[in-house]
């Protein structure tokens, strides 16, 4: 049965400057993810407050938002079969010191923090996500 799915996908200020955002989509797009809508924007200290909600509790809360809004990024909705799924594979560990071969994070991430890319991680999520950026 198929099951097609939108995501949410953010391009993070460490990879939109150093000019990696076309390499980062073709991944996607090797992977059959299809881009439905993208913009480029820089979101401010508060909305990324906002976004990373979920996280408030954590220790790395504050300087998560504060990079987040450092600079501009490019915030996508890709649609495909499984994309929650699919995107979070494409994207690889968290840190890019575990995440395997071929993944975009192992690839271009600097660091746990500056790891180039976000993905929804469930699909309650990526309602959510999807609709704070694209609404
Ligand atoms: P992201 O997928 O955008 O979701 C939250 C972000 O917090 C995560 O990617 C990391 O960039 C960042 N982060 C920083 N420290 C940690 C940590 N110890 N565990 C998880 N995420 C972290």
């Amino acid at each position: 049965m198929s099951n097609i799915e939108q995501t949410l996908s953010i391009i993070k200020p460490d990879a939109v400057e150093r000019n990696l955002a076309e390499k980062i989509k073709e991944k996607f797009l090797e992977n059959e993810l299809i881009i439905k809508n993208q913009k480029k924007i820089q979101i401010t200290r508060e909305e990324a407050a906002e976004f990373y909600k979920v996280h408030q509790t954590k220790p790395f809360y504050d300087r998560l938002c504060n990079y987040l809004s450092s600079g501009p990024i490019v915030v996508m909705i890709l649609e495909g079969e499984n994309a929650i799924t699919v995107n979070r594979k494409i994207m690889g560990a968290t840190d890019p010191k575990q995440a395997d071969d071929g993944t975009i994070r192992k690839e271009f991430g600097i660091s746990i923090d500056k790891n180039s890319v976000h993905g929804s991680d469930s699909q309650d999520n990526a309602k959510k996500e999807i609709n704070f950026f694209f609404s």
